[in-house]
């Protein structure tokens, strides 16, 4: 079968296509036919070995994917060749992969393979974030950065669902319009305005309930600016760095808090695990939460997709078709 492959560390051109042998199912899990595969800013972590798993080299990328059944291993009793589902597990850059039972989603005919690629990863640490991590609801300001993008898009539209005022950050004027489209009351534009002193106006000078960040090095220690008093930061990502160690003290002034995320947290916890997928599926359902392809990409295009995805111009989520 063909497979993206990296057989060292660095930029998107170290990925080719190359053909690699068909993986066999084993217990425990199933053999899925992708369709396609999401990519995740973390794949392009991965790729650089800066990843919280390391690269077993020569690997291939992939966090998730949808498509069809093709085998089920010993003991998976609940679901079927042939099914429609969509999955986090690994390699998914593929025209087959292997995914744990537990991982694997059940799709409604009325999903396409490309939209449910967009599911599992970005949907799940959206709501997660804000329904597990944070108790989010009507009253509430919440402040979502990079909100043009795959968990951004996201994450706007479940805020507003949850009744909360949401205000946007993005890098282009493009994406401030895009986020208003999706629901955002408010975008800033943090390449040119000062974020947080846009917030503090924004809210009357009482700042934001809930921020949540995955740029880390930029945003973090300003973010507490703009931070209303019991306030909470989520950090989960790093796209723009590493942030420096925090001093503690700056939480007590305005008796804030700063948690991290990572939905490995929640996968770990079946019952979560459940919610947080019924649950986005009924906000689908209610077309409250559209998903975002912004762009599809021929498997054989995974470099350009990574370009694509690290140039920031990319919104919503990106898919490659095998
Ligand atoms: N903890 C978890 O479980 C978890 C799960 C999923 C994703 N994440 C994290 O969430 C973030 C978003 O992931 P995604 O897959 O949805 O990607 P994405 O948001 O579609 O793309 C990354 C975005 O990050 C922003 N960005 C800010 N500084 C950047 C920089 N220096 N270089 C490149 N991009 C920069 C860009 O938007 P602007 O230019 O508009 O800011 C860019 O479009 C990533 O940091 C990812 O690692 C974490």
């Amino acid at each position: 079968m063909k497979a993206v492959v990296f057989e060292k560390l660095g930029g998107p051109e170290v990925m080719k296509i190359a053909e690699v042998p068909k993986p066999e199912v084993k217990p425990g899990f199933v053999l899925i036919k992708v369709r396609a595969a999401g990519i995740n800013f973390a794949d392009t972590l991965f790729r650089q070995g800066q990843y919280l798993m390391q690269p077993s080299l020569p690997d291939t990328p992939g966090l998730e994917a949808a498509g069809e059944i093709e085998a089920v291993g010993a003991g998976v009793a609940n679901l079927k060749q042939g099914q429609r589902v969509a999955a986090l597990g690994s390699k998914m850059y593929a025209e087959y992969a292997l995914a744990p039972a537990a991982q694997v989603i059940p799709l409604a005919d009325s999903i396409s393979f490309e939209h449910a690629a967009a599911f599992p990863v970005q949907v799940l640490t959206a709501w997660h974030m804000l329904h597990t991590s944070h108790q989010t609801g009507p009253g509430q300001t919440v402040l979502v950065h990079s909100a043009a993008g795959g968990v951004g898009i996201v994450a706007v539209q479940i805020a507003k669902a949850a009744g909360a005022r949401v205000i946007g950050t993005v890098s282009s004027a493009g994406k401030a319009a895009l986020i208003k489209e999706y629901g955002a009351d408010d975008a800033i534009n943090y390449a040119t305005d000062d974020f947080a002193a846009e917030a503090n106006r924004l809210t009357g000078g009482r700042g934001v309930d809930l921020i949540l960040d995955a740029v880390g090095a930029t945003t973090l220690e300003k973010g507490l600016t703009c931070l209303a008093p019991f306030g909470h930061l989520t950090l989960y990502g790093r796209a723009g760095g590493p942030p420096e160690p925090l001093n503690l003290f700056k939480l007590f002034e305005k008796s804030i808090k700063v948690s991290g995320f990572t939905l490995y947290a929640v996968a770990a916890v079946p019952d979560a695990m459940r919610r947080g997928i019924e649950e986005s599926f009924k906000l689908i359902a209610a077309g409250k939460l559209k998903l975002l392809v912004g762009k599809s990409f021929p498997l054989v295009q995974a470099a350009e997709a990574h370009k694509f995805m690290e140039s920031r111009q990319s919104t919503g989520k990106l898919v490659l078709i095998p």
